[in-house]
């Protein structure tokens, strides 16, 4: 007689067990998620890593940081696997993308995940789930930052910092889309990927940015993308624009290398350059999550384009879940261009 064995699908999860270095990452067995109404559960293909969820990893300090364990993951691309109640817009086995805010921080680094079916959008045939998955938060922030925020004009001139990494290459690929003469701050590594993105670099660790725009461009730039914060950093990307330029500020990239402290300067600067906008404009971006409207439109507009072949997002690497820790060392470290994503299959 045929002994017949049947294992159960579980779900492998990584948590932040305590906070601390990239080895409080673990890996914890559990039943499968079943989705509630409105939810579709997602078998995750690929599940992005941010710049935030080290610093949510290392520190309890920041706003919205919840008690350990927890999950990380603010992005994912995977196949729908069970459709709650009443979901009809989506179908078993099509891929789709999304972004996890609603579920609070995160939960991406997972094998499985439930989510609201309006917070996933399908991913067109043949697109590579890695690539996918930078889209999702990355091209959505640098979409946001560019046309709804700054509302680049063709012909501008725009400086992006941090040019080689997950949003910056995202806005250089945006910016050459929609006609603008680009400069790029980013480290001597990392110049041949931004010229490659069609953007003059600028080496900000040996060059003074604000003198080498100033001798680029005569007046100054239109528009200075900075999502690198600090104190001095935002004066001086204020420094680097035209009369009536504008200064978008989206991030703490910073943080890295100065520590959580420099979210407290950042935002002393951003108050002062408020009060004393000097003829600029500094303008702070929205939360991606706020109009879902916009969100999925925007998701489906990008994919398409991924499809197309008319952007290129960087996988910086593709490393396995049960190696999330790694994924995180890597990022710590730096030294890459791109978007650091966990392959789940
Ligand atoms: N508001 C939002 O919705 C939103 C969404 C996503 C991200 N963000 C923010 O955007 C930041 C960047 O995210 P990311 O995913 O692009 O991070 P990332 O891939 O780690 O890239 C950060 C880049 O910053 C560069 N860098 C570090 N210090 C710099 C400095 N002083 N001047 C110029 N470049 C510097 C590094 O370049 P080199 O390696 O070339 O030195 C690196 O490429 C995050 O820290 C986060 O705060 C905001």
């Amino acid at each position: 007689m045929a002994i017949e064995k049947v294992i159960a699908k579980r779900n492998h999860r990584v948590v932040v067990s305590r906070h601390g270095g990239p080895e409080v990452l673990q890996m914890v067995a559990e039943d499968l998620p079943e989705p509630r109404p409105g939810e579709v559960r997602v078998q995750v293909l690929a599940a992005g890593i941010s710049a935030y969820d080290l610093m949510h990893r290392s520190s309890g300090w920041l706003p919205g940081t919840p008690k350990p364990p927890f999950t990380l993951g603010e992005d994912i691309v995977g196949v729908v696997d069970m459709l709650g109640e009443g979901v009809s817009a989506l179908a078993l086995g099509q891929m789709v993308a999304g972004a996890t805010f609603c579920l609070g921080l995160g939960g991406g680094y997972a094998e499985f995940i439930c989510l609201p079916a309006c917070e996933l959008v399908a991913v067109p045939a043949g697109v590579d789930p890695a690539e996918a998955v930078c889209v999702v938060v990355n091209y959505l922030t640098a979409h946001m930052a560019m046309h709804r925020t700054a509302q680049v004009q063709r012909g501008e001139r725009v400086l992006v910092h941090g040019a080689a990494g997950g949003v910056g290459s995202a806005l250089l690929e945006l910016g050459k889309l929609a006609g603008l003469e680009m400069f790029g701050t980013a480290s001597g590594y990392n110049h041949e990927c931004v010229s490659a993105l069609g953007a003059a670099p600028i080496d900000y660790r040996t060059e003074d940015f604000v003198k080498r725009i100033h001798q680029l461009t005569g007046e100054g730039v239109d528009v200075v993308f900075d999502p690198i914060g600090g104190f001095r950093q935002l004066r001086r990307s204020h420094r680097a624009l035209r009369r009536n330029g504008r200064l978008v500020w989206f991030g703490v990239a910073a943080a890295k290398e100065s520590g959580l402290r420099v979210i407290l300067l950042t935002l002393l600067m951003v108050i002062l350059l408020k009060l004393f906008p000097g003829g600029r404009r500094l303008l702070l971006t929205l939360d991606l999550a706020k109009d879902n409207a916009w969100y999925r439109k925007t998701l489906a507009e990008l994919l398409d384009l991924l499809a197309a072949g008319k952007i290129n997002p960087i996988v910086a690497a593709r490393i396995p879940l049960a190696e999330a820790a790694h994924a995180h060392e890597l990022l710590e470290r730096g030294g890459y261009a791109g978007k650091v994503v966990l392959d789940v299959e």
